[in-house]
């Protein structure tokens, strides 16, 4: 299945199985020539980047691997700034390509550098996460981290395709795919009908691409609505002040894609306890959770409100919430930060 992305600039989302095999072809019918960059983490790599990099050879292309270590403390700016150094070492010019071959931390750095290197060069997004696949690999958001925060410095930067191949997911441990889940999570609140059904029934092998398509395709919608995030690209962050704070509670022990899962849970809590959302709908998110073995206890809210401030979601003193009230109907709520313990009720 191919998605198309009308955003400034127009690219494709590919989603079909196997699709790595034919990862020339698909670079070459884009007229993508010369020199790419294949950069992977250090897990990702053993299993993969040889095999993608043979294939580049054979269809006429000269690759060039970069692997970092994995984990999201590599997403910083000595590690980017490496990948820098290595495109100019290996005389990378602006009709070249950098390929991002991982997860979320791979996409993110590596599309900042082709946003930045030579005021950018071709990108192309080869996700391995379920969480990268259905999220971060489509809308144009790069970035790397600081010692201050998560995705301080990076980029909108449209790449020129996206490949998912589910393929790349069995290798995927558990975790990672629970991880990935906790995003779909918020695709199935904030959409409601198939994507709902699809979670609330349990994903399998048959039905894995379905969701991702109908995933990337919300996701679509939403970014080609809002690109830069002014608007509509605001309800993507659904249980997400809530999630970032658990991140930083737990000291980022807690995997974005759980804490997330999390802030929907909370989120829906809320809403119920406010009379706002129906408890039939209130059920339906929490036997969703529990079939993605998501139906955690983390941390109570009140210890989550200190963290507000810092939420990057934040807008002077306003914090602007993803509200529910219903499955396949949130709203944006805009409450002061000061009034954030009144609200969740926790005062
Ligand atoms: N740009 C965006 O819009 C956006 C949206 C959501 C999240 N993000 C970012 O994404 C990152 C999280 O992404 P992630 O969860 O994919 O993290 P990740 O890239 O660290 O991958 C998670 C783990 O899975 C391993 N892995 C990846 N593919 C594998 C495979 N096929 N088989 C075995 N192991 C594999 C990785 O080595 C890593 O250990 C965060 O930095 C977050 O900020 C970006």
């Amino acid at each position: 299945m191919i998605i198309p992305i009308n955003a400034s600039e127009k690219y494709d989302v590919i989603v079909e199985r196997g699709a790595k095999n034919k990862i020339a072809d698909y670079l070459k019918e884009l007229g993508l020539k010369g020199k790419v960059a294949v950069v992977s983490d250090s897990h990702v790599a053993p299993l993969y980047s040889e095999e993608i990099c043979d294939l580049l050879v054979y269809g006429g292309f000269e690759p060039a691997e970069f692997i970092f270590e994995a984990g999201e403390e590599s997403k910083n700016l000595t590690v980017y700034s490496e990948i820098l150094s290595f495109l100019a070492d290996e005389e990378f010019t602006r009709t070249d390509t950098v390929l991002a071959l991982g997860g979320g931390v791979t996409g993110d750095m590596a599309g900042f550098a082709a946003a930045t290197f030579m005021r950018g060069v071709h990108f192309v997004n080869v996700p391995t996460t379920l969480l990268a696949a259905i999220d971060s690999s489509v809308g144009g958001k790069t970035a790397v981290d600081l010692p201050q925060g998560k995705n301080l410095v990076g980029a909108f930067y449209q790449p020129d395709l996206v490949l998912i191949d589910p393929d790349f997911f069995t290798s995927l441990p558990y975790e990672e795919i629970r991880n990935g889940l906790g995003e779909g999570v918020k695709y199935a609140v904030l959409e409601g009908g198939r994507i709902f059904e699809l979670l609330s029934e349990g994903l399998t092998r048959e039905n894995l691409e379905e969701f991702i398509c109908l995933s990337v395709d919300a996701k679509r919608r939403i970014v080609e609505a809002d690109e830069k995030e002014s608007g509509a690209r605001k309800f993507l962050n659904l249980g997400h002040t809530l999630a970032h704070a658990v991140e930083k509670e737990s000291d980022y022990s807690v995997p974005h894609g759980v804490a997330v899962a999390y802030g929907v849970a909370e989120m829906a809590r809320l809403a119920y306890q406010k009379g706002e959302l129906k408890k039939e709908d209130f059920d339906a998110i929490a036997a969703l959770l529990e079939k993605c073995d998501l139906s955690l206890a983390l941390h109570p809210v009140k210890d989550l409100i200190v963290h507000f401030a810092a939420d990057k979601k934040r807008a002077g003193d306003k914090l602007t919430l993803v509200t529910i009230k219903g499955i396949g109907n949130c709203v944006l709520t805009e409450i002061p930060l000061e009034e954030a313990a009144r609200y969740f009720e926790v005062e």
